[in-house]
């Protein structure tokens, strides 16, 4: 299969201080040179017959694949980024807000991961996550950085190659410049679709299909508010013997034995149990509770959710 080329996006003598010569060399020369690489890899990899193929061959052309493909891409979103007035629209701006407190706090943060760039090598991205549904800022190098599972929205290119010959090594004035052509309009489409794109589907238990459970961070704050939670460790006594470390707070009750203790616990205060990993054990003797009654939820993530968030924990004596 062959990549196809992408017709460059701006209107590039409609840009405001950066050189019709200078986009486009970067275009015909930097972006159709990684297309060409590309092509030219691809071909290769699809002569190969595998099982014969030294393993530092193969990781060799992968490595180039994926340096060729991602400039590719990068470099399109690039030029994609460029041809607007540098204004956020307003739905930009709300966004931008939102995750990194105000427009100007997301900006400075852009363009000084851009200024430090100066000298080096990378891309500076916009970067929309599905999984935390939030923008970030991310610095690219080898132009194979991209987040995983992040889809690009804005894209600075900090190669000499973007800049050197309208700019020499002045770099804060390329990034200035950059800023000041920003298509935000297009930038807001961009964003409009990734919002379309859902997170990772997460962790379903049918069996216990709608008990409430509580994220590890919640009970924690919770806790940490001094707020009456009764917050029970219902690992099996197998699995509790054998560790040493209970969740600071936390009282250990043998699940096997819940409709003996839970006469001890109150039914006004909220009750949050868990197991090991947050599965079976921790679910089942939520629903106990909830049956007899008590306002109880499964902690997602048990014991090890909340070791691996860095909750405090004591060791048993
Ligand atoms: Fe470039």
């Amino acid at each position: 299969m062959r990549y196809q080329l992408k017709p460059i996006f701006c209107r590039p003598w409609l840009l405001n201080g950066l050189s019709l010569k200078l986009i486009e060399s970067h275009y015909e020369n930097n972006y159709g040179g990684a297309l060409r690489r590309l092509n030219a890899i691809t071909e290769q990899l699809e002569s190969l017959d595998f099982a014969k193929t030294p393993g530092y061959v193969l990781n060799g052309l992968k490595r180039e694949e994926l340096v060729a493909l991602n400039s590719t891409l990068l470099h399109e979103l690039y030029f994609a980024s460029l041809g607007g007035e540098g204004k956020p629209t307003r739905t930009m701006a709300d966004a931008l807000a939102r995750d990194f407190g105000s427009v100007d706090r997301w900006r400075s943060e852009f363009v000084a991961m851009g200024n430090a760039l100066g000298g080096g090598s990378g891309w500076v991205l916009l970067v929309y996550v599905p999984r935390d549904r939030r923008l970030v800022n991310q610095f690219a190098a080898e132009h194979s950085q991209v987040l995983a599972g992040g889809i690009p929205l804005l894209a600075l290119d900090m190669y000499e190659h973007a800049y050197h010959m309208d700019f020499g090594a002045n770099v804060k004035a390329y990034v200035d410049a950059f800023m000041r052509n920003v298509d935000w309009k297009a930038v807001a489409e961009r964003y409009e679709d990734a919002l379309r794109v859902e997170p990772p589907r997460p962790l379903v238990q049918q069996e216990f299909g709608e008990l409430p459970g509580v994220g590890v961070d919640e009970v924690k704050a919770m806790l940490d508010s001094g707020k009456p939670v009764q917050f029970i460790d219902a690992r099996p006594r197998h699995y509790v013997s054998r560790t040493q470390d209970i969740i600071e707070g936390a009282t250990w009750r043998d699940p096997e034995r819940v409709h003996e203790w839970m006469g001890e616990l109150s039914k006004s205060d909220p009750v949050v149990v868990f197991c090991v990993y947050g599965f079976h054990v921790g679910c089942r003797t939520a629903v106990a509770l909830r049956e007899a009654g008590f306002d109880a939820k499964y902690m997602k993530g048990g014991h090890s959710g909340w070791k691996a968030m860095g909750g405090p924990i004591r060791l048993q004596r």
